[in-house]
């Protein structure tokens, strides 16, 4: 080989040398940039300022229990945490491949192993005895004063209320969706399913509890405040597990026994003529086949029994004697109000959360578009496996409500109907 040549090779090598740690460097440089951006987006995704299902924004003592434990742990796992990273990166940074000749090779530290083993052990007991502490705090229910009954199905939350003289409750009280309680006072959940497991979960009251078909668990809440709380079911239970929401609203005691009485009120038919009147007729003849509407009556005077075992799998459909004192429907992922009256309820400072609530869904105030869009083709707006004759395991019978093919003047009828189920 030439001179020449030997120096052009070795200026050629030297090159495509600097080109490959140019490449290296760049992928670096994009992999560090990389991460910094999901890092930050990461970092961005926790500072929502409306946030109402906020596991660290407690609003009752059964939350502020686990609040209290979480706090902690959380300090102690992230210094852990860091302190981790921190020696990993200086081992890699510290230690990585320079050309130098292999170190000697050592087998076993029984001091730095005993060491790290002891202090997790220690760091997990303390964490142990504090977490037990407060399950066994959490699962107590033997100083609770109103039973409420949840139950879970495919893809909404009832709630029914036993009677309870000292609460006004002397009739079962049945509703859906959102679950009203007194504030201040300790409310016993008793939780089950009728199909699958569901799982009840308002972060600011407590934590959450599955809903398990043949079985009750028990769940304490408490408000401190009038207000309403958000949370979702967090069991993956089929379909539309993401649109079965649930809200609790607290009141307080005096709103709360309005609240109370007014589910107990009689039913009021609408004036005959009216275009409730005949929303009623058209209630009778499709809906009523699910829904019961405590005191209606038939034409011939007997009353209207809903009978939704027989068309759902479920076996049960949301109870609408008082639909619009409620204020979602649906698995309260729909709004009876809308987005400013909405607001007014949401918004409401907790001296005014119970009036605003109370006054429930007026005409002016009723989203009607979402109703519509409900009545017109349910599993259109909300999926619900739609076609029941591809259901051979529940041998035919919806889960959900099905497109009932309405139409536009019953559906007019039907929503001046519902408006009166004040
Ligand atoms: Cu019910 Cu998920």
């Amino acid at each position: 080989m030439s001179r020449t040549r030997l120096v052009g090779a070795a200026a050629s090598c030297v090159a495509s040398v600097a080109r490959v740690m140019g490449a290296v460097r760049s992928r670096a440089r994009r992999a560090a940039t990389g991460g910094l951006v999901l890092a930050g987006a990461a970092a961005l995704t926790g500072c929502a300022t409306d946030a109402p299902q906020d596991t660290w924004q407690p609003k009752g003592p059964n939350a502020k229990i686990i609040d209290d434990l979480q706090k902690p742990v959380f300090a102690v796992a992230g210094i852990v945490g860091v302190l981790v990273v921190v020696a990993v990166g200086w081992a890699i940074w510290r230690y990585r491949d320079r050309g130098q000749p292999i170190p000697a090779q050592t087998h076993g530290n029984p001091v730095l192993e005993i060491t790290l083993t002891v202090i997790p052990a220690l760091i997990l007991t303390v964490i142990g005895i504090f977490t037990f502490r407060t399950v066994l705090e959490l699962s107590k229910t033997d100083d609770t004063e109103l039973i409420i009954n949840v139950t879970g199905q495919q893809w909404w939350w009832e709630y029914d209320y036993p009677v309870q003289e000292e609460f006004g409750i002397t009739q079962p009280i049945i509703t859906s969706g959102q679950l009203v309680i007194p504030a201040g006072t300790k409310v016993l959940l008793r939780e089950t399913s009728r199909d699958v497991i569901h799982s009840y979960w308002i972060p600011a009251l407590n934590g959450k509890r599955d809903a398990v078909p043949g079985r009750v668990h028990t769940l304490r809440i408490e408000a401190d405040e009038p207000g309403i709380y958000a949370g979702q079911c967090t069991e993956f239970c089929g379909l539309s597990h993401a649109n079965m929401r649930m809200e609790a609203v607290a009141l307080s005691d005096a709103d709360f026994a309005t609240w109370v009485a007014n589910q107990q009120e009689a039913y009021v038919a609408p004036a005959a003529g009216s275009l409730a009147k005949a929303g009623e007729d058209v209630f009778l003849n499709q809906c009523v086949r699910c829904h019961q509407v405590n005191g209606l009556l038939r034409a011939d005077g007997t009353p209207a029994i809903a009978a939704p075992d027989e068309n759902v799998w479920s076996g049960a459909a949301p109870n609408l004697t008082h639909l619009m004192t409620r204020n979602t429907f649906a698995g309260a992922i729909f709004d009876l109000l809308t987005p400013e009256c909405r607001q007014r309820v949401w918004g409401a400072s907790s001296a005014d959360f119970g009036e605003r609530y109370l006054a429930g869904v007026s005409a002016e105030c009723l989203n009607e578009n979402a109703l519509r869009a409900w009545l017109r083709n349910a599993p259109a707006v909300k999926p619900m496996y739609a076609n029941p004759t591809q259901l051979t395991a529940t041998g035919g019978k919806y889960r959900g409500m099905p497109n009932l093919g309405l139409s536009e003047s019953d559906i007019d009828k039907l929503v001046a109907y519902l408006l009166t189920r004040q």
